[in-house]
């Protein structure tokens, strides 16, 4: 199997002795408490499920500046974006050696893990705003993902962690959300070689459909990875149950039976378009996969992204042999009304733009508001219901 990033074997910072898991428990109960922010948490769950290793905590500010800028910690470890506890009340923890650090997205606030604290530093405005401009290639606050890294907090706190539990994911979407341990042992178990996986934070419509089924093909693989993000989204994209439903739907209906593996993670979507892409094609090594779809606007949003920017980003910033997992880049992909079928527009040379059938997402949420079907040439009759369901209950 492809070895994980960064390391022989994958180390989850999740504690399974249960003993262990167990005294360190009740130690948490005892320590000085941080409320994270749903940010930090997202990340607590990544390192917790292996996703991120080798990190084995949250960054200090150089490596979260280094990272920013050139892609790489202060040690040299290629990484592709800041993983930081950033917050803005320090009096609870000033002086602590160990903080347990509280989950804002459950109720009650439990204590998701544990972290010796090595450093806390301030951040100044400026800081941030050059790492967003590094990270999101923009400093523009109504883009969501440099709103929310822009309002983390002034204070940095760094160390590594021990991760107790993984979160609302477990509990919520109980046959989606995967650890990349199990993703691993579930590869093992199934005797797949070569996987491809596919990112998604949308429903699938054909395109994604016909996107994983062109990769299978091409790579000749055994089988493709869907790994659907289950945290939080911006205002106004797909809640997961029902993306989640709908990929269901779409896998039962139109793939082949022992293709798919149906899988989520627990994070939150930065919307950093290239450098979200190469993190998302880094964690999936660290699932076990051994290629990775990107297509158009990877991990975009609005107009801040070239449509193939995360895409030249793995020849222009990612050293050479950074990375084992290959990136099987793909062409926009729409259906053809000269071939009725869905095909990559690279590959249709005669076509012009009036030839496919194209729809925004903007068009998709205008139709659902408004009771109208999706033309099932864009998506699956049995995958527009479902979202059609979604839109008509949100009134
Ligand atoms: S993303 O934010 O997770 O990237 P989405 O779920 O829409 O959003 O896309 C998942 C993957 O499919 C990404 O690699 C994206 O580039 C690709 N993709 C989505 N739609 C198309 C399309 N019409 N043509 C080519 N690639 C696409």
């Amino acid at each position: 199997m492809i070895k994980p990033y960064g390391s022989d074997e994958l180390n989850p910072l999740f504690v399974y002795d249960s003993e262990e898991h167990h005294k360190l428990a009740a130690e948490a109960e005892g320590l000085p408490s941080l409320l994270l922010n749903s940010a930090a948490a997202a990340n607590a769950v990544m390192l917790g499920a292996g996703y991120f290793n080798p990190l084995t905590g949250y960054m200090n500010l150089a490596d979260a500046l280094s990272v920013a800028e050139n892609l790489h910690t202060t040690d040299g470890l290629f990484w592709p974006v800041p993983v930081v506890n950033r917050t803005d009340d320090i009096d609870a923890i000033k002086g602590a050696k160990r903080i347990a650090l509280r989950d804002p997205n459950v109720e009650g606030h439990p204590v998701l893990a544990i972290q010796d604290v090595e450093a806390i530093e301030e951040v100044s405005e400026e800081q941030v705003a050059t790492m967003c401009g590094q990270i999101f290639a923009t400093e523009d606050k109504a883009h969501p993902g440099v709103a929310t890294f822009s309002g983390l907090g002034r204070y940095v706190i760094s160390g590594p962690i021990q991760v107790l539990n993984f979160s609302y994911f477990q509990q919520d979407f109980p046959d989606t959300f995967r650890t990349a341990v199990e993703i691993r042992n579930e590869i093992t178990e199934r005797g797949w070689k070569k996987v491809v996986a596919f990112q998604t934070r949308n429903p699938m419509h054909r395109a994604h459909e016909e996107l994983c089924k062109m990769a299978l093909e091409a790579v000749d693989a055994d089988g493709v990875l869907i790994h659907m993000l289950l945290g939080q989204l911006k205002p106004g994209d797909i809640p997961a149950p029902v993306r989640d439903a709908a990929i269901r739907k779409m896998v039962e209906l139109y793939f082949p039976a022992n293709t798919v593996m149906i899988t989520g993670y627990g994070f939150d979507m930065l919307y950093a378009g290239p450098r979200e892409a190469v993190l998302h094609a880094l964690f999936r090594q660290n699932s076990g996969c051994t290629h990775f779809i990107v297509g158009r606007d990877h991990a975009g949003v609005g107009d801040y992204y070239g449509a193939f920017d995360a895409q030249t980003i793995f020849d222009e910033r990612v050293p050479a042999g950074a990375l084992d997992i290959e990136i099987f880049k793909a062409d926009h992909t729409a259906y053809s009304k000269k071939l009725n079928r869905v095909v990559m527009m690279r590959d249709a040379e005669d076509h012009t733009m009036d030839d496919f059938v194209i729809l925004s997402g903007t068009k998709v949420r205008a139709k659902l508001a408004a009771g109208e079907d999706l033309p099932k040439e864009f998506a699956r009759p049995e995958v527009a219901k479902i979202l059609m369901e979604h839109y008509q209950s949100e009134g």
